[in-house]
């Protein structure tokens, strides 16, 4: 993303300011993707992950019912509302209103909370998008490991959720792809790995992008190829 060259902006330690707070406040001031969101009014940078796969793969077409998962503080919300499309959210943290979104509060794994979601979307949707990730432990496998398991009860939802040819984009961490698309494989005739350009590069994660569900039972065998599933290139 190209930005009118600025003087990078620095931070001075405050007593109280821890040095990671610094570095974070510091990269938040340098970020032209976080200038970016404040002059086009998204509640986060996230929008432009979601904007730049989007632009690439075409996931935001007109008329789509999303269903978006971990959607606070509301900028994937706010961009597919911004394209006319219905969304129905979900969060453990409350989102602002969206004209044209509802938002339901809990956590994506209580069968409870799938339940009243399910309810909310009263019928299948077109798009299953999930950004959720767990607190990271610094563990590199732990961290993983839960990744892969938040993923594959994404997966399990979209066999419920999404429409014969539906599409979702779930985030992982690296080193979680090759069991989710073991897991995605079957169920959807196309899967790819993405790193859009908003994404930081010190950032571990990485975006699957499953198209096409076949809203049969994911036991049937895939229809792709495991070994010519090629990583996407920006
Ligand atoms: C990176 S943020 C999402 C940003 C959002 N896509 C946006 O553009 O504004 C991740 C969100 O996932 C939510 N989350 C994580 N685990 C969750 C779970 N098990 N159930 C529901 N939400 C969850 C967090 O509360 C957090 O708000």
């Amino acid at each position: 993303m190209s930005r009118a060259r600025q003087p990078k902006q620095r931070v001075r330690t405050a007593r109280q300011r821890s040095n990671a707070s610094t570095r974070w406040l510091q990269r938040q001031l340098n970020d032209p993707y976080v200038h970016r969101a404040k002059t086009e009014g998204y509640r986060a940078r996230s929008a432009y992950k979601l904007l730049e796969i989007d632009a690439k793969h075409g996931l935001l077409g007109p008329g789509r019912r999303v269903c978006d998962l971990g959607a606070a503080p509301g900028s994937w919300s706010q961009l597919c509302a911004r394209r006319g499309l219905e969304v129905v959210g979900l969060d453990l943290l409350p989102v602002d209103p969206i004209a044209g979104c509802r938002f339901l509060v809990g956590d994506f794994r209580d069968d409870d909370v799938q339940g009243a979601l399910l309810k909310a979307l009263d019928g299948r949707v077109d798009l299953v998008l999930s950004d959720m990730a767990a607190d990271a432990t610094g563990q590199r496998i732990v961290d993983r490991l839960r990744a892969e398991e938040l993923a594959e009860a994404v997966l399990a939802f979209t066999d419920t959720v999404l429409r014969a040819g539906g599409d979702t984009l779930i985030k992982l961490v690296r080193g979680a792809e090759p069991a989710a698309r073991a897991a995605a494989l079957p169920r959807f005739a196309q899967v790819q790995f993405v790193r859009p350009p908003a994404t930081r590069k010190e950032s571990s994660e990485i975006f699957m992008l499953g198209r096409r569900h076949n809203a049969r039972d994911p036991s049937s065998s895939g229809r792709q190829d495991p070994m010519s599933n090629e990583n996407d290139r920006w």
